[in-house]
C-alpha cells in the first residue's frame, strides 16, 4: 500500500527555538505516524541539544519491562567517534549492500540501497547519533534463557527509539532507525566506551533533512492480522481506511 503523499508542505525548518518545538510537537498522532519513515539524507546544519533533549524526553515516556528503565543513550556529536562508528559501518554495508545488489532488486529496494548508501559515505556529517542501548543481561550466565526473557530485554529499548523517531519527525527532523554500525557488538563498545553491562542496541541518526518526508510503503492490514488463530484472516481484502 503507497500512503498518501504527505506534499510540498512537509517540509520543516531547521530551529531551535523551544517555544516553535513545543508547537510542532502538537502534531496529531496519526499524521506523525502516518509520515515518520527513515530520512537518511539529512544537512550537516548543527541541531541543538534542546531539541535532540526535547526528544528524548518524550522517548523516556515508553514502557519498559517491570518498569525497569534499563534505558541508557550515548548521544554522539564529536567527529572522530562518528568516523569510527562509520567505518563498522561502511564494513558491514560493503556485504549488506553488496548482497541487496546482487539480488536483481526491485524499484523500491534500489531506492532503499541508493539511500543507504548516501548515509554510510556522509556518516560523518550526520548532526547527531543517538546510540541507543540496554542495561542488564537477559538472566543468569550459562543458563538457558526463555525466549521472552530476550524479547523483554531488548523489547525495552524500542518503544522509546519508536517515541524518538516519532518525536523527531513532529519537530521536523529526519531519523533513521539503524543497526549496521554496531555490527560488531565489541568494536561498538570500545568505541563508546560502554560498560560490560549496556549493550548498544540500535542508533537514531537525526538531521534536519535535505528534503522532503515522501511516501513509504506498506503491507495491507488484512495480510498481517490474524483473527483468534494464525491463517484465519478475514481481513484479507479489507479497503485501508
Ligand atoms: C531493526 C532495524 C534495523 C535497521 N537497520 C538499518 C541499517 O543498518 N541501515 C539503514 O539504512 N536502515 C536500517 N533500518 C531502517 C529500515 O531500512 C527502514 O525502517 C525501512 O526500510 C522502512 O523505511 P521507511 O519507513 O522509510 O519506509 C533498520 C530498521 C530496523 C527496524
Amino acid at each position: 500500500m503507497v500512503r498518501p503523499d504527505s506534499g510540498m508542505d512537509d517540509y520543516l525548518a531547521p530551529t531551535s527555538d523551544t517555544i516553535e518545538i513545543q508547537a510542532r510537537l502538537a502534531m496529531p498522532l496519526a499524521e506523525a505516524m502516518l509520515t515518520q519513515r527513515a530520512i537518511r539524507r539529512v544537512q550537516p546544519t548543527p541541531v541543538d541539544d534542546r531539541v535532540v533533549l526535547r526528544c528524548l524526553e518524550l522517548a523516556l515516556e515508553a514502557p519498559t519491562a517491570s518498569n525497569g528503565q534499563t534505558w541508557q543513550f550515548v548521544i554522539v556529536k564529536e567527529r572522530a567517534v562518528k568516523a569510527q562508528l562509520a567505518a563498522q559501518y561502511r564494513r558491514a554495508w560493503r556485504l549488506y549492500g553488496g548482497l541487496g545488489r546482487l539480488a536483481r532488486p526491485d524499484d523500491q529496494t534500489v531506492k532503499i540501497l541508493k539511500s543507504v548508501q548516501w548515509q554510510v559515505e556522509h556518516f560523518e556529517e550526520i548532526p547527531v547519533l543517538v546510540v541507543c542501548c540496554v542495561r542488564g543481561g537477559t538472566g543468569l550466565p550459562f543458563l538457558p534463557k526463555p525466549a521472552i526473557a530476550a524479547s523483554s530485554h531488548y523489547g525495552s529499548i524500542y518503544p522509546s527509539v519508536q517515541n524518538l523517531l516519532l518525536a523527531a519527525r513532529s519537530v521536523g527532523l529526519g531519523g533513521a532507525l539503524i543497526t549496521l554500525p554496531l555490527w560488531s557488538n565489541l568494536v561498538a563498545r570500545k568505541i563508546l566506551a560502554l560498560p560490560l553491562n549496556v549493550e548498544p542496541c540500535c542508533i537514531v541518526t537525526l538531521g534536519w533533512p535535505k528534503g522532503r518526508y515522501g511516501r513509504k510503503t506498506r503491507k495491507p492490514i488484512g495480510t498481517v492480522v490474524h483473527l483468534d488463530r494464525y491463517g484465519n484472516q478475514p481481513w484479507k481484502d479489507r479497503a485501508p481506511a
